[in-house]
């Protein structure tokens, strides 16, 4: 099993002190950070672009997740990339044209994500599993953090992490939506590699990386 990489989402950090916080992630050893940028069209809410991607670029060297709720992503692929994006993910939901859109990702040399609500089912993305980088299964609907997992989505991931065994592919499995530590374990078992953990590590009631620390314990216990 590869390693397993934690990838905090600021969704719900402090933004008064982001930098301060997106260290604090670093600091507690998080593999990524995921950056959540929603238009309030795609979802109802707005939150951030560019401008703030090239802040937190600044901040960190970790890579950049960008995960891209708005619609017409590819209008935007070129801005998130100079923003210092390092794997851009848009919605199959999004748009009609996954193959072209995940290549033209990677004609700006970045890696290439494609997300799946918990609506649409599997067989939407089948044809382009060999093109995408990573697959991020939404365990929640998006749009806000601090939702609680669907609990049929830890089977989704089984079954996707089954089709890409079959023909050997290994994007990465990326669970993003309600990972806490006491489902760290299943997201892993049934085949993820990398946890969006948006409201796991910042939430107020402990610092970021004793938050991280605990779900970086809870995920060895799988790994061991
Ligand atoms: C929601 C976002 C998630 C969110 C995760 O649409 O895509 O990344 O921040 O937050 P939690 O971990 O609290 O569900
Ligand atoms: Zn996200």
């Amino acid at each position: 099993m590869s390693a397993i990489k934690l990838a905090p989402s600021i969704l719900t950090a402090d933004f008064g002190r982001i930098s301060e916080q997106i260290k604090a992630a670093e600091a507690g050893g998080a593999d990524y950070i995921h950056l959540d940028v929603m238009d309030g069209r795609f979802v109802p809410p707005i939150t951030f672009g560019p401008l703030v991607v090239e802040a937190v670029r600044r901040t960190t060297k970790l890579p950049l997740d960008i995960h891209l709720m708005i619609n017409n992503p590819e209008a935007q692929f070129d801005a998130f990339a100079e923003a210092g994006g390092d794997i851009i993910n848009f919605h199959i939901e999004a748009t009609r044209h996954a193959d072209r859109l995940l290549r033209q990702i990677h004609t700006l040399r970045k890696r290439a994500g494609i997300c799946i609500n918990p609506a649409t089912p599997l067989s939407a993305i089948e044809d382009v599993l060999d093109v995408a980088d990573q697959v991020m299964v939404m365990a929640i609907n998006p749009g806000w953090g601090g939702q609680k997992l669907i609990p049929s989505m830890i089977d989704k991931v089984r079954r996707l992490r089954a089709m890409l065994d079959e023909r050997s592919l290994s994007p990465d499995i990326e669970v993003d939506g309600g990972v806490k530590e006491h489902n760290v374990a299943s997201c892993i078992a049934a085949g993820a590699n990398v946890l969006v953990c948006g409201s796991s590590v910042y939430n107020g009631d402990a610092s970021p990386q004793a938050n991280l620390a605990a779900l970086r314990k809870a995920a060895a216990k799988v790994t061991a």
